[in-house]
C-alpha cells in the first residue's frame, strides 16, 4: 500500500511575472522572478510525497549546481532518489516560465539530463517498481524509456498512469497497457481529434479515448474540475473557486495527489475529487511545488 513511482522530468524553473503574455518579437517588463524547483515529473512526486505515499522517482540530472539542488529538493521530502542517475556533461533540465497576472503561463523546456533517460535506466530501476502499486509517468522524457516502463508495470499487474503531457500521438500498443489516463483539454484534442468546447465533446473524447483500451479515462479541465469515464460510470467533478496566482503545476499536483490517493487505496472517484481539490489549492500559489 502507498507506494508509487514516479518515472519522469526534473527541471528548475526560472519563472518571470508580467503583466502579459508576449507575443512574437515583443519585450515585456516583468514585475519579478523566481528561481523554483519543477519538472512534470518531480512536481507530481512532491505532490505525491505531501499527499502521504511513499515515492520513488525514475529519472536523471546533470552533474552540476541545478541538478544538485533539484535532488536535495526531493531528498527534502523523503522521496527515494536512488534511481535518479546523474550524467557528467549533460546539463539539468531548465524550464522558462512567464505567468500573467491572470495565473496564465508560457513555458519552454530545455531538456537537458532529462532526454538521457532511456529504457535501461528502466531496466535499472526494476525493483522499484516491483515494490509499487501505482506507476505514474508524462511525457517530458523519451517515450521509448515510457513505453519500456509501462510495458513492464502492466506486466506485473500495476496500476499504471499516464498523464500525456506535453502531448504527442502514442503508439497503439501502448494503450491497453494503461489503467489510466489523464489528459487536459488540449492534450486530450491532440490525442483524438476532438475539439473539446462543449461537455458533449468531452464526453465523446473521453470515449474515443477508452475506444483505444485504455481502462479509465480523467480529463482535467482547469477551473472546471474534471470528467471521469470508467467505461461502467461517467462523471462530471465540480471545479473549485479560488482566487488564481499561477497555474503552472496545476495539473502536476492532481496527478500527484491522485496517484497517491490510488496507492492508499480510494476508489477512483474519491481519488479525483481529492486531486481536483489538491490542484485548486495549487493555482493559489506561485511555483510549480507549492505547498501548504
Ligand atoms: O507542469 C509544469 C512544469 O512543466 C514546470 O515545472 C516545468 O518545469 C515544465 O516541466
Amino acid at each position: 500500500m502507498n507506494r508509487v513511482v514516479v518515472i519522469g522530468s526534473i527541471n528548475t524553473d526560472m519563472v518571470v511575472q508580467v503583466p502579459h503574455l508576449p507575443g512574437p518579437g515583443e519585450t515585456v517588463l516583468g514585475t519579478a522572478f523566481h528561481q523554483v524547483h519543477g519538472g512534470k515529473g518531480a512536481n507530481q512526486a512532491m505532490a505525491a510525497a505531501q499527499a502521504g505515499a511513499q515515492v520513488a522517482f525514475v529519472g536523471g540530472v546533470g552533474r552540476d549546481v541545478l541538478g544538485a539542488q533539484a535532488l536535495a529538493n526531493l531528498q527534502a521530502a523523503s522521496i527515494d532518489t536512488m534511481y535518479v542517475q546523474q550524467w557528467d556533461g549533460v546539463p539539468s533540465g531548465v524550464a522558462l516560465i512567464m505567468v500573467d497576472a491572470g495565473g496564465e503561463n508560457c513555458i519552454s523546456v530545455a531538456a537537458g539530463a532529462n532526454v538521457q533517460v532511456t529504457p535501461s535506466s528502466i531496466a535499472a530501476a526494476d525493483a522499484a517498481i516491483v515494490d509499487s502499486d501505482v506507476i505514474l509517468l508524462q511525457l517530458e522524457i523519451p517515450l521509448e524509456a515510457v513505453c519500456a516502463a509501462i510495458a513492464r508495470a502492466h506486466e506485473l499487474g500495476k496500476t499504471v498512469v499516464l498523464n500525456p503531457a506535453p502531448a504527442q500521438p502514442l503508439p497503439d500498443a501502448l494503450w491497453p497497457q494503461l489503467s489510466l489516463i489523464t489528459p487536459n483539454r488540449s492534450e486530450a484534442a491532440l490525442l483524438t481529434g476532438v475539439v473539446l468546447e462543449t461537455r458533449a465533446a468531452i464526453a465523446e473524447a473521453a470515449r474515443v479515448l477508452r475506444s483505444k483500451g485504455v481502462g479509465s479515462v480523467l480529463i482535467t479541465l482547469g477551473g472546471d474540475g474534471a470528467y471521469l469515464d470508467t467505461g461502467a460510470q461517467q462523471r462530471w467533478i465540480t471545479g473549485k473557486p479560488v482566487e488564481v496566482v499561477d497555474t503552472t503545476g496545476a495539473g502536476d499536483a492532481f496527478n500527484g495527489v491522485l496517484a497517491a490517493a490510488l496507492a492508499a487505496g480510494y476508489t477512483l472517484t474519491d481519488a479525483a475529487q481529492r486531486a481536483n481539490e489538491a490542484a485548486a489549492h495549487a493555482v493559489t500559489q506561485m511555483g510549480a511545488q507549492s505547498t501548504g
